[in-house]
């Protein structure tokens, strides 16, 4: 097995750094529905709601970046380019939503895709013994688990 300058076979991180640009295609579209929601939500609970999303985009760019920067760490490229983004991405569009309810469904819905992303690649990259990658979706998965709850608890839905 050909290893490369961080002890992990070349082969396993080629693959995880692909599968970690699909989890990025994917988190940027997140991102931009986070900031479509952040500018057009309307209603009673704008004050709430307006901050509360732009929270939620900050902490995404900031995922992004970690994610961007694995990808680099293990020898790939990011994807950079809305073109790539558009391609790849699994995670609903948010068009003009204004409604808070809608809001909060996107936001979950958009949670539930990186989630499965996130949970394959946790998987691959225990298999491939990629500590850093595992240990990045892991907290992923548990703070996004953690929003998931509470925007479940907002809409007074099961889980
Ligand atoms: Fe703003």
């Amino acid at each position: 097995m050909k290893l490369n300058s961080i002890g992990l076979s070349e082969k396993d991180s080629k693959s995880l750094s692909e599968d970690l640009n699909q989890l990025l295609a994917n988190f940027q579209r997140y991102y931009q529905n986070l900031r479509g929601i952040h500018w057009n939500i309307k209603g009673k609970r704008f004050f709430d709601l307006h901050p509360k999303f732009e929270e939620l985009y900050d902490d995404a760019n900031l995922k992004v970046d970690e994610v961007a920067e694995r990808i680099l760490t293990l020898g790939g490229v990011p994807l950079h380019t809305f073109e790539d983004y558009i391609e790849t991405s699994k995670v609903p569009v948010g068009k003009n939503v204004s409604k808070d309810e809608d809001a909060i469904r996107l936001i979950v819905d958009s949670l539930t895709e990186l989630l499965i992303i996130e949970r394959r690649i946790l998987d691959a990259s225990d298999k491939s013994g990629d500590e850093g990658t595992n240990a990045m979706m892991s907290d992923f998965i548990t703070e996004q688990e953690k929003t998931v709850w509470m925007m479940k608890a907002w809409l007074a839905e099961e889980i």
